[in-house]
């Protein structure tokens, strides 16, 4: 199986921090936050790995992971075109490198604990579709959030930063799709805020009965934000204090 980060978008959330640096470079405890990715796809057997990213950064990307090889990783490149135009549309950029395989794609800016292994283990299992993760969180409201018939270990819909979030949990930035999605892509039309949604995808997966799902155990994060980043790397700091005991 091969992976797709996800390193692009104009981090605005983070201004002025992402004025000239992508918000991806920016540190996470000892290490820029892209490495956190790569280093999580790499633990779970996944060494092919394509990174997207806005064209004004590429040249960072490139000069700090050349092609992967200190990483123990195979790196390749490609620019989104549309900066600012969604997830799904960052996301079409990556059609030639999958080339008919199942893939996993991660935002790199979603910093969590658990392994990859045992859900890309029931990916692989899984036929077609796709499988997203999901974690409880105490603001939903930031995120996608899915309705949830738990009887019957489905997801009934997912909605976009709900204001009356129909669960406590969050789709966090961890997809796993088979080469339909590109298709799916296609079939999807531009948000409120103007961009092509990753949940207006998974939304399609869950009418054709194809979206399965996990739950994370350990902590997530999605670093996008100043107060976020900064839980980030106290979080990651203090997992590396109990990994030392
Ligand atoms: C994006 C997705 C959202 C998901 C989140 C996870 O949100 O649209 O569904 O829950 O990532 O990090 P955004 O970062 O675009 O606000």
């Amino acid at each position: 199986m091969k992976g797709v980060i996800l390193a692009g978008g104009t981090g605005s959330r983070l201004d002025p921090l992402t004025k000239y640096i992508n918000k991806h470079l920016l540190p996470v405890g000892p290490y820029p936050m892209i490495y956190w990715s790569i280093i999580k796809l790499r633990d779970a057997g996944i060494n092919e790995i394509l990174i997207i990213t806005n064209q004004h950064h590429l040249g960072s990307f490139i000069q700090l992971l050349g092609l992967g090889e200190e990483l123990n990783v195979k790196l390749q490149y490609k620019i989104q075109k549309n900066e600012g135009g969604g997830i799904a549309d960052a996301l079409m950029s990556a059609k030639s490198f999958i080339n008919q395989e199942k893939f996993i794609v991660l935002l790199g800016d979603n910093i969590f604990d658990d392994s990859l292994t045992p859900y890309v283990k029931s990916f692989q299992q899984q036929d077609t579709g796709a499988r997203v993760l999901l974690k409880e969180v105490e603001d939903p409201y930031r995120y996608g959030v899915p309705q949830l018939d738990k009887k019957e270990n489905k997801i009934i819909s997912i909605i976009e930063k709900p204001k009356f979030p129909p669960s406590s949990f969050c789709v966090t930035g961890v997809y796993m799709y088979d080469q339909n999605v590109f298709q799916l892509i296609e079939d999807i039309e531009r948000s409120n805020r103007n961009e092509l949604e990753i949940t207006d995808v998974n939304n399609l997966y869950i009418k054709n009965n194809q979206l399965q799902y996990d739950i994370l155990h350990g902590w997530w994060i999605d670093a996008g934000t100043h107060e976020s980043l900064y839980k980030a790397n106290q979080y990651v700091y203090e997992n590396m204090k109990e990994e030392k005991k």
